[in-house]
């Protein structure tokens, strides 16, 4: 499914990743590099061209009968249960806050070759950008559900305050909401060496010092180190969905996704899919 170009999506002209090598090239690595160092994030406006976005979130629009409304109590945590593991804490320990998580999802394998978003998806260009970017290999993540995602969010939808497994995510706003669904963050929060759970529990009993947003708009790609940085999005007000997608990349070659993270996520069908008894 790979392809070399990127079909006209990209604006060439702000973001030249077809010539890296070229100064405005370098200077665009440059950039991204300085802001992710920085800030631990990199937000580029404008990255697909404002025709072809509409078309996105158009295409996305007719999957929405396909999205799975996921767990909507879930800790900052998510998955990673042993963090907790024999420690007797107290309720309001981060490790034991739940917050309230309103989001459905479109699993990879539902998301259409043919659709403007997977062509992206599968550009080298955009590959070899990153790799560029974060100076390491950059591969696509290769769970059959988990690489490419499609998330929707309607009035009331939200994320709570978290981290990321990965370590770097890819997100494409594809549709902004006509109020909330605020991408907010606190950047390098935790660290290899620290869990910082002071600090965490800080911010999840409402201290918003520190806390950054990111201005995100229909086209916008971001790039964020979201296994550092907590993050969350605020409640969606309005008729028009929050529609976003999240481009698994990884710097590990054969990344496969947990199974029972994805039938958590995208539904019992996987299970049946995979043979799995619930
Ligand atoms: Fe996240």
């Amino acid at each position: 499914m790979e392809n070399s170009n990127s079909y006209g999506l990209i604006d060439l002209d702000r973001y030249p990743i077809n010539d890296l090598a070229g100064e405005a090239g370098q200077r665009l690595i440059e950039e991204t590099q300085a802001a992710l160092q920085q800030d631990g994030s990199c937000s580029m406006p404008g990255f697909i061209r404002p025709s072809v976005i509409a078309k996105m979130a158009v295409e996305a629009g007719t999957l929405r009968h396909l999205a799975y409304l996921g767990p909507t109590e879930v800790t900052p945590y998510f998955f990673n249960y042993d963090l907790g593991k024999g420690n007797k804490l107290p309720v309001d320990h981060p490790l034991k806050r739940k917050g309230k998580r309103k989001l459905s999802q479109v699993a990879a394998d539902l998301i259409p070759e043919h659709h403007l978003l997977s062509r992206l998806y599968y550009s080298t260009v955009l590959t070899s950008f990153l790799a560029k970017a974060l100076d390491r290999p950059v591969y696509r993540n290769q769970d059959k559900y988990q690489s490419l995602n499609i998330s929707m969010m309607n009035a009331g939808g939200c994320q709570q305050w978290h981290f990321d497994s990965g370590h770097m995510v890819t997100t494409l706003l594809l549709q902004a909401p006509e109020a909330g669904g605020v991408f907010e963050y606190v950047p390098e929060l935790r660290s290899d060496e620290s869990e910082n759970f002071e600090q965490v529990q800080q911010v999840l009993d409402g201290d918003s010092k520190g806390i950054k947003h990111l201005a995100l708009k229909a086209g916008t790609l971001s790039l964020f180190r979201g296994h550092y940085s907590m993050h969350r999005v605020t409640e969606v007000t309005g008729d028009r969905m929050r529609i976003q997608a999240i481009l698994g990349f990884s710097t590990k070659p054969c990344l496969h996704g947990n199974l029972e993270s994805s039938i958590l996520h995208y539904g019992p069908r996987v299970a049946e899919l995979e043979g799995v008894e619930l």
